[in-house]
């Protein structure tokens, strides 16, 4: 692994799906590796479903984005954390990248096909998405991105571009290779099916006034077996305990399981574990967050300082690609 990069939108609240699926990896991989981990809100991505787009929340949403990536623990000074539109060299490569890649493997991605189908007019910005993606990651030569099991096709997609782009231009870009959890490549919903995302809504989030994420855990669906509280339980088939290893230590959830199954327990008082630990897994981001609230230029400078570095390398990576596709050039 010699860089790292990912992104991440600026549509909302980031939620727990966010964070365990690829945060918690940005966040280990930027330990190891410092400026070599390149983390970028992906503003122009956010632009392209109308349905999450508003004009009037983006900068404040980017921010925010930013913030939280911040309070989970990456360190702006030393990773490269930035933002998408302030290194326009990204969507220079994805005009180059689109005239590679064949319209038909685009509207085979499944992400797409989800979006296209809940939109009555479908941008192109939508169906060029994963091109933009790979640009993101390609114009750094990143050859490992840490990201949640949904974004594995989108991958794919981009090594088949780096690969076409080798062989017709050559030698220049790694295949990107994805990074998952392991203990979380796919967070569930509160519903215990879809995966979490912010357009079901189905969302946990991570800084999330407490009161209302305490409505969500009590509300979450336990066995449909277990009536009264003397009613012995099947764990596998209770949503609660989906959530429970995320947030508590292994030996804890094993004991619950075994109370679970002999009824030594209640619902609710499971449901009252698990909330008390994931506040306590949130605490010390809450308390970030908040700081860095207080102290805004904090992240601005961070994110300036990113864009800096990023487009250090986005420069070169362009020239070279300029040189390579035959552009006239001036100087
Ligand atoms: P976004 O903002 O939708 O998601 C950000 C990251 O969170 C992961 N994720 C999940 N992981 C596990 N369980 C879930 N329920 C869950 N929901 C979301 C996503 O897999 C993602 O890693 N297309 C990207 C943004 C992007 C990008 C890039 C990623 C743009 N350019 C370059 C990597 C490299 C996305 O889905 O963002």
């Amino acid at each position: 692994m010699k860089r790292v990069l990912s992104g991440i939108q600026p549509t909302g609240e980031i939620h727990i799906g966010n964070w365990l699926g690829a945060i918690v990896n940005y966040v280990e991989l930027g330990r190891k590796l410092g400026r070599e981990a390149l983390y970028c809100i992906v503003d122009y991505h956010a632009m392209t479903n109308p349905l999450a787009y508003e004009k009037e929340l983006l900068a404040q949403r980017t921010f925010e984005a930013a913030l939280v990536n911040i309070a989970a623990g990456l360190d702006p000074e030393k990773v490269t954390l930035f933002v998408q539109s302030h290194v326009p060299e990204h969507t220079e490569l994805s005009w180059v990248f689109t005239n590679i890649t064949p319209v038909g493997d685009l509207q085979r991605m499944t992400q797409y096909k989800d979006k296209a189908a809940k939109l009555e007019s479908v941008g192109a910005g939508l169906l060029m998405y994963p091109v933009l993606q790979a640009a993101d990651i390609l114009i750094y030569k990143a050859d490992t991105v840490p990201v949640g099991e949904d974004q594995i096709q989108h991958l794919e997609l981009s090594r088949e571009i780096a690969r076409r782009f080798n062989t017709l231009f050559g030698e220049t870009f790694p295949e990107p290779t994805a990074y998952l959890n392991p203990d979380a490549p796919r967070v569930p919903g509160i519903d215990g099916k879809a995966k979490m995302s912010k357009s079901t809504g189905n969302t946990i989030g991570l800084l999330e006034d407490p009161q209302s994420v305490w409505e969500k855990i009590r509300l979450l669906p336990d066995d449909p077996a277990r009536i009264r509280l003397a009613d012995p339980g099947d764990p596998e088939r209770s949503v609660v305990f989906k959530f429970l290893p995320y947030f508590a230590p292994k030996e804890m959830v094993e004991v619950l399981k075994e109370e679970h199954r002999r009824a030594g327990i209640g619902t609710l008082a499971i449901k009252q574990i698990l909330f008390d630990q994931y506040m306590k897994a949130t605490r010390p981001i809450r308390e970030r967050a908040e700081w860095l609230r207080q102290n805004p230029e904090y992240v601005l400078d961070g994110l300036e300082d990113g864009a800096r570095r990023a487009r250090q390398i986005a420069q070169a990576t362009m020239q070279e690609v300029r040189e390579k596709i035959g552009l006239l050039r001036l100087e």
